[in-house]
């Protein structure tokens, strides 16, 4: 069992950004991809996601030996695969409960009891800090930065799904709600998920601990090591790197 991201070429309007490009991760790891701006971070977790203006080419997106590069968004969300987006679309006119209650039913397709899934609903956004007159606003609609993060994880725990790649989920938030969002990220990790979390800071590591982390320059891994590695950059930056 494992996510596998193999010999990945991925393209936009036919400029290659990311080359042969491969990472595994196993139910139970966390990995982390850090890199300096315009690495092309966002593309792996937009191509690997489906999103129809990136080109995988070349390489294969295998999820618990189900190939899934050519499959749709939605087929990718029920093999198991979550992403969440740097720059979270704001969907007017649908409920953050409503998306989330389709995107379940979708992902697991067994429709839950309603009442049953307001109140774990209502149970995992206590526990995010969140206000519950969220469930009734339009899906991110007016949210600050750091609702839109909070929503982001409360998605992941409510779809549960057995790997999540998660973009930049620290970045804009103050101390208190990166802690929360670090918790919650926590809450859903287990032996059975994997997780590969795309960051530019060293902060979010305060809370999850990562068992690897890669760097990527230019479209290539062009190191991976253990968490001692964020430090360094934290210390060092990138340059020795590029
Ligand atoms: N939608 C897009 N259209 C054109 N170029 C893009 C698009 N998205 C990303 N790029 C280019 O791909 C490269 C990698 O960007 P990105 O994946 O956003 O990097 P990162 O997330 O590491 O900062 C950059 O040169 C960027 O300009
Ligand atoms: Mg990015």
């Amino acid at each position: 069992m494992s996510l596998e991201l193999k010999n990945l070429q991925i393209s936009i309007d036919n400029k290659i950004i990311i080359d042969d490009l491969s990472l595994t991760v196993k139910p139970g790891e966390v990995h982390v991809i850090m890199g300096p701006n315009g690495s092309g971070k966002s593309t792996l977790a937009n191509a690997v996601f489906g999103h129809p203006k990136y080109t995988i080419g070349v390489g294969k997106v295998i999820v618990d030996k189900n190939d899934v590069t050519k499959k749709s968004p939605d087929k990718k969300a029920q093999a198991g695969l979550f992403l969440s987006m740097q720059y979270a679309p704001e969907i007017p006119g649908v409920t953050v409960a409503h998306f989330i209650r389709v995107a379940t039913a979708a992902m697991t397709h067994e429709n839950k009891n309603p009442f049953e899934f307001h109140e774990e609903l209502k149970k995992m956004m206590k526990q995010l800090g969140m206000d519950t007159s969220f469930a009734t606003r339009y899906l991110n609609t007016g949210f600050s930065g750091g609702e839109k993060k909070r929503t982001e994880i409360l998605q992941l725990l409510m779809l549960k799904p057995t790997y999540a790649i998660l973009d930049e989920t620290d970045s804009g938030l103050d101390v208190d709600a990166l802690r929360i969002v670090g918790a919650g990220i926590n809450a859903f990790h287990s032996s059975k998920t994997g997780l590969i979390l795309i960051t530019h800071y060293n902060r979010l590591l305060e809370y999850v601990v990562p068992d690897f982390v890669h760097i990527m320059v230019k479209g290539k891994i062009i190191k991976s090591s253990g968490k001692e590695l964020a430090k360094e950059i934290e210390k060092e930056g990138y340059k020795k790197f590029l």
